[in-house]
């Protein structure tokens, strides 16, 4: 169905002709001119050159409509998916939940409890946290804000360079992507201080010295109306920049200084994607809030959870809090969630993240044998390339990029162009992953590249 973006061709459907419900009356054309018609076309379902129709999934694979073999995804949902597409225990989990509760609102669950123990208890350091599960990564980091903002008495919170924590209006404040044109949605809860992330291969200064740390240091000294800093231990929609631990361990020391509260966004990058279940361990630095969402709930409930130290969250008085959500403590989410750390551990996944983590990026690697391929990076599961013009000037080079995605996608595999250039492929796996279907995985996107890139 290739031609259909491109063709401009509409069939016209008749509103005449009542609507049906029924999953597969109409023919792919059709439903193309449905989507124009009635679908809103600002989000991101336009961003492939083909419009395909999802119909199952499975693993590492996702069947479209209308065609017998898979695709191999390398999204995974964009992240939501990191025991892949319905893990036989994931689903197992769901049909049990599905079987007995669907939601209730003002009571807790045993489900809820138990998870709050277990991600209170596995959260870094010593401090006694609690923990409260709104629906999505927005409202965790809109409630991290509000947290942060009520415990603190001061309005003002700085973020990172290129940062992404997502489309809520407290989010978009924190988010820093030119390529939202977010002003359009004004004026805004305030607006974040933004401070450099350390982004070592594109780094603006000529002597490193760590300046995008001293730059932080003038500006949190000398500023005294700084609530929190929110960041993401390893960069996710940027394109997973992994930044030097003295980064992170160093910010760490100047929120103690200058008593500014740490807030870790994990939603991407946390639950045993890096090698570790949460990456903020990889710099060993004791987060006041922690945030997940994404794979929190195996991909089948938008649950989240907003972490804290027990001193920020009881600061709060539950009269009036104005925290909380019809669908937030899910029961569903939560027994699923509960179930998914469950697996996590008995499976050994995240080890496996690691294991097979190193053999992917040392695979990776070996890419930047092509002419226009550099920069792999990568912790567990996280890893990136750069596409770039020129390795000597790092000219990013978003065309190639596209071009390395539409090839992908004729050759039956998914890629995710990411980062402010849109010049970084990404690549999210589900940590279960052996070396076996590493082998394949890397032979598919070695392939792919080498269709669009020459070698060095
Ligand atoms: C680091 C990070 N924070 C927050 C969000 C927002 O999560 P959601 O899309 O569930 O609102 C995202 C989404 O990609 C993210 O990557």
């Amino acid at each position: 169905m290739e031609s259909l973006i491109n063709s401009g061709k509409i069939i016209g459907i008749n509103k005449a002709t009542p609507a049906t419900t029924a999953i597969g009356d109409y023919g792919t054309e059709e439903l193309y001119d449905m989507y124009q018609q009635f679908s809103c076309q600002c989000d991101e379902t336009g961003m492939y050159d083909q419009f395909l129709l999802v119909e199952r999934a499975e693993g590492l694979n996702v069947w479209f409509k209308g065609d017998s073999k898979p695709y191999l995804d390398l999204v995974m949902g964009f992240s939501a998916l990191n025991l892949g597409h319905q893990h036989p225990r994931v689903k197992k989990a769901v049909e049990e939940a599905i079987r007995t509760i669907d939601h209730i609102h003002s009571f807790n669950s045993e489900s809820k409890i138990l998870l709050s123990r277990i991600l209170a208890e596995k959260a870094p350091g010593n401090n006694d946290k609690k923990v409260y599960f709104p629906v999505g990564g927005a409202m965790a980091v809109d409630t991290a804000i509000k947290l942060a903002r009520a415990f603190s008495g001061k309005p003002r919170i700085a973020s990172f360079t290129n940062a992404f924590h997502g489309y809520s209006y407290g989010a978009m404040m924190v988010t820093d992507d030119p390529i939202i044109n977010k002003w359009q949605y004004g004026p805004y809860p305030g607006e974040a201080v933004r401070l450099p992330y350390a982004d070592c291969y594109r780094c603006q200064h000529v002597i490193c010295n760590y300046q995008c740390l001293q730059i932080a240091e003038q500006y949190l000294t000398e500023n005294n109306d700084i609530a929190a800093l929110i960041i993401e231990p390893i960069q996710g929609h940027a394109g997973f920049i992994i930044p030097p631990r003295e980064f992170i361990v160093g910010l760490k020391k100047l929120c103690q200084v200058n008593n500014i509260l740490f807030i870790d966004d994990e939603i991407q990058v946390g639950m045993g994607r890096s090698g570790r279940m949460f990456s903020i361990e990889h710099f060993d630095v004791e987060p006041d809030i922690m945030l997940l969402s994404k794979s929190l709930a195996g991909g089948y409930y938008p649950l989240s959870a907003v972490i804290a130290r027990s001193e920020i969250w009881d600061s709060i008085s539950p009269a009036g809090s104005g925290i909380g959500s019809t669908f937030a403590n899910n029961p569903l989410g939560t027994y699923i969630a509960l179930q998914v750390q469950k697996i996590l551990e008995e499976e050994h996944y995240i080890e496996n993240a690691e294991r097979i983590g190193a053999y992917f990026t040392a695979e990776l690697k070996r890419l930047e044998r092509y002419k226009n391929i550099d920069n792999v990076t990568g912790l567990g599961l996280i890893q990136s390339l750069e596409v770039v013009e020129d390795k000597k000037t790092r000219e990013p080079a978003p065309a190639i990029a596209k071009r390395i995605q539409s090839e992908g996608l004729k050759q039956r595999i998914l890629l995710y162009v990411a980062g402010i250039e849109k010049n970084r492929i990404k690549f999210a796996l589900p940590l279960w992953v052996d070396l076996g279907d590493m082998d394949w995985i890397i032979w598919k996107i070695r392939d792919v590249i080498g269709r669009v890139c020459l070698l060095n």
